[in-house]
């Protein structure tokens, strides 16, 4: 007999199944603590009107940015990562030697290898523990918060480190209006443990949910610099080291997407929208998150925006705005939260958390 592929209810049990340890007992998991980074340079919207032809108003109308911060030239992803991460190891109460995961997202590491992950792991005095980056865009703090929570669940690891980092302003073409004037630099971080249980600060991670359509990998790319465009003075002359984004079609199906994706997230554990004290979406456009708002029936005040400060920080934004959800006190005890993103690949998630 031929083996059938599990139905999509059949796939979501199993996926819960494997969240059981061999003893028996779901292993929860928390995050514990989060931390955040962002360079000391602002950059605002009328200071790139003299770099390209733009305004503030065009900007602020289209996107809701009006700064961004952008990275020292000798400051790199890791460098930023390990800041952010050093602070939630701190907030957490650990120290670096308690972690034995550590997992960056990111789509500008320092060099293509080794991994971002084993530069922070080192700089930050970690040694001989497991270390990778995950490569997901502006979904990638969705995907490694699902990654780490499968691996603490194993029962392997303990304490988790994730990380999304981006020095966007290394891959921006500044003499492109269309790109530059959206992204910024920056990192966020946070501790995920087993064994804890939310309140007290902790949120636990209830559940995730990822997808991706490779179908739609020509909207939103960076052609360069992989082994299909090594880099060539003539790929440097024709910019295809540089990000290069059809932002119609990503902004079409990004509103979709993100609505898909909080609302399956949500309906596979049984909580209902009112409920949700605080979405947490990436930081790309305020008006994909006001029409997230409109379509959803969610009042504009439970989504956590600041990307009229920091810009689209890509894999970084997610975290970022977490930490400051956690830092003005917006998940009270027993209350849900959810993150969701999308990105390049294209990629989404969503992650339900409780307070
Ligand atoms: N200043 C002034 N004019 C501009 C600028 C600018 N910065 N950028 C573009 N324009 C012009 C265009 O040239 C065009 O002019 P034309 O009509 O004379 O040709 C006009 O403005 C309209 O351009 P559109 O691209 O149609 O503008 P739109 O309203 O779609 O807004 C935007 C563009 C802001 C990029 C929007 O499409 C968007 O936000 N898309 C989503 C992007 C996104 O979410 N990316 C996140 C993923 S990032 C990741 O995963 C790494």
């Amino acid at each position: 007999m031929s083996a059938q592929l599990p139905t999509g209810t059949q796939a979501d049990e199993l996926a819960s199944a494997a969240r059981v340890d061999p003893g028996g007992a779901r292993q929860t998991v928390a995050i514990r603590a989060t931390g955040a980074y962002t360079p000391e340079k602002v950059l605002t919207n009328n200071e790139l009107t003299h770099l390209v032809d733009t305004s503030d108003e065009w900007i602020v109308s289209r996107t809701g940015i009006r700064e961004r911060r952008i990275a020292a030239p000798d400051e790199t992803a890791a460098d930023m990562a390990v800041q952010a991460g050093a602070r939630a190891i701190e907030k957490a109460g650990l120290s670096p030697a308690d972690i034995d995961l550590v997992i960056v997202a990111t789509i500008t590491p320092d060099m293509p290898f080794p991994s971002t992950a084993c530069l922070v792991q080192t700089r930050l005095g970690m040694r001989n523990i497991c270390a990778f980056d995950v490569e997901a865009a502006c979904s990638g703090f969705i995907y490694i918060t699902e990654i780490a929570t499968a691996m603490l669940q194993s029962g392997r690891f303990r304490h988790a480190l994730i990380i999304g980092t981006e020095k966007l302003s290394s891959i921006l073409d500044w003499n492109d209006r269309s790109t530059c004037v959206l992204f910024g630099d920056g990192a966020g971080a946070a501790v995920l443990s087993r064994g804890e249980q939310h309140g007290n600060g902790s949120l636990s991670v209830l559940d995730t949910r990822l997808g991706a359509d490779g179908a739609a990998s020509n909207i939103l790319y960076m052609p360069g610099g992989g082994s299909r465009i090594p880099a060539s003075a003539e790929s440097l002359a024709a910019g295809h080291h540089f990000l290069k984004m059809n932002g119609r079609e990503v902004f079409k199906i990004a509103i979709r997407i993100m609505e898909q994706a909080t609302r399956d997230i949500l309906a596979r554990n049984d909580v209902p929208l009112d409920r949700v004290a605080c979405i947490i979406p990436h930081q790309a456009n305020s008006r994909i998150i006001e029409m997230l708002s409109e379509r959803m029936q969610v009042p504009m005040d439970r989504f956590h925006i600041n990307l009229d400060r920091l810009g689209n920080t890509s894999a970084a934004s997610v975290p970022l705005a977490l930490d400051e959800v956690l830092a003005q006190g917006k998940i009270a005890s027993g209350e849900y939260a959810v993150l969701v993103a999308f990105g390049a690949g294209l990629t989404w998630g969503a992650t339900l958390l409780r307070g």
